[in-house]
């Protein structure tokens, strides 16, 4: 039988849904709908939970509540919630409310990072360095992502040093994993090797995860692709859930049911119970009046109807 090369016996799913996947939302949703789907992610066996965000709510009003969510959530052992925070303000509020674990957030696009957090890239990793100092002060774990790795909404194609320089960057100064984001959707499985590639040169390929979104249904196959390569970290969103507010157009993360359902196949183990997760991405789809972004969630569904009738 042909074999996949060089594939992980185990994927750590960093589920974003919580945050990357309700941070467009127009309609507000309620704090206790975004705690239950955090309970919920946790009871379908995700080990870490990007909670929400301590960003200016002028500029993403749907996390204004990130307070609230924090103080609400039951925090299970063994389990993580990480969260935003672009600057020391952010830092701040995210200690008070008990974080243990932050993310800090650049781009690899000039362009972008003006439009997402208000400065040039330079400017953005000078800002995060006191936040990385502090956060490890405080004995927190810092994330860094990089946006736009694999193009950019205003800049299109992105050279992959670029990628690596700013990933280095944010590891050289204390990120202890870096999360690598396809904001648009826009790659495909041989750019994705190549500024995997390029990045892994100065970040050990086991610090890098993959965060792709689903815009243009190339995830999963990106995703497979750096898979072969070593990485052995990915984010996803549960329903593939949301986009970026400053990435127009850009659509949800790649569903955390489809990418179970591919790893569940290659034998690779999530310790993730996939029943539970597509009914909580029914859930909460249900909730924001959307249907799941998930094929496997979708399909799962159907099976149930029919199997329930
Ligand atoms: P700024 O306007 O340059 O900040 O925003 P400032 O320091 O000049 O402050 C302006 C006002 O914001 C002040 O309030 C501050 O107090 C307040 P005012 O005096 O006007 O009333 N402020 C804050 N309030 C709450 N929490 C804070 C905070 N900081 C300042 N932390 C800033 C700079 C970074 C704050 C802003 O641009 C911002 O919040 N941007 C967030 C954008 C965002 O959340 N984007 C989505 C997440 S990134 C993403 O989705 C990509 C990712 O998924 C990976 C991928 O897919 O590529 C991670
Ligand atoms: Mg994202």
């Amino acid at each position: 039988m042909p074999r996949l090369s060089s594939l992980p016996a185990r994927v750590k799913i960093v589920e974003v849904g919580p945050r990357d996947g309700l941070q467009n939302e127009k309609a507000m949703v309620a704090t206790d709908t975004k705690v239950e789907l955090i309970h919920r992610l946790c009871d379908a066996g995700l080990s870490v939970i990007e909670a929400t965000a301590f960003v200016s709510p002028k500029w993403v009003p749907q996390m204004a509540d990130a307070s609230d969510v924090m103080a609400c959530i039951s925090r299970k052992p063994g389990v993580t919630y990480p969260v935003l925070a672009p600057n020391l303000k952010g830092l701040e509020s995210a200690i008070e409310a008990g974080a243990t674990e932050v993310a800090v957030f650049g781009a690899a696009s000039e362009s972008f990072s003006q439009k997402n957090i208000n400065c040039s890239i330079a400017e953005s990793l000078d800002r995060f360095r006191p936040v990385v100092a502090a956060a490890r002060d405080a004995n927190i774990a810092v994330r860094g992502y990089v946006s736009c790795v694999l193009g950019c909404p205003y800049e299109g194609e992105i050279a992959p040093q670029k990628v690596a320089d700013v990933a280095k960057a944010l590891f050289d100064m204390g990120a202890y994993e870096i999360s690598l984001g396809d904001t648009i959707g826009t790659g495909t499985p041989g750019k994705a090797q190549a500024m995997i590639d390029a990045t892994a040169k100065h970040v050990d390929i086991e610090k890098l995860a993959a965060h792709f979104h689903d815009t243009y249904g190339q995830a999963l196959a990106n995703l497979l692709a750096v898979l072969q390569m070593g990485v052995a970290t990915i984010d996803s969103s549960v329903a593939g859930l949301g986009g970026c507010p400053y990435a127009k157009g850009a659509s949800g993360n790649v569903a955390t049911e489809d990418v179970v359902y591919m790893l569940n196949g290659l034998g690779i183990e999530t310790g993730i119970d996939l029943e539970k997760l597509a009914e909580t991405g029914s859930w909460i789809a249900g909730k924001i009046g959307r249907q799941s972004g998930s094929k496997a969630n979708l399909a799962l569904a159907a099976k149930r109807d029919t199997v329930g009738a």
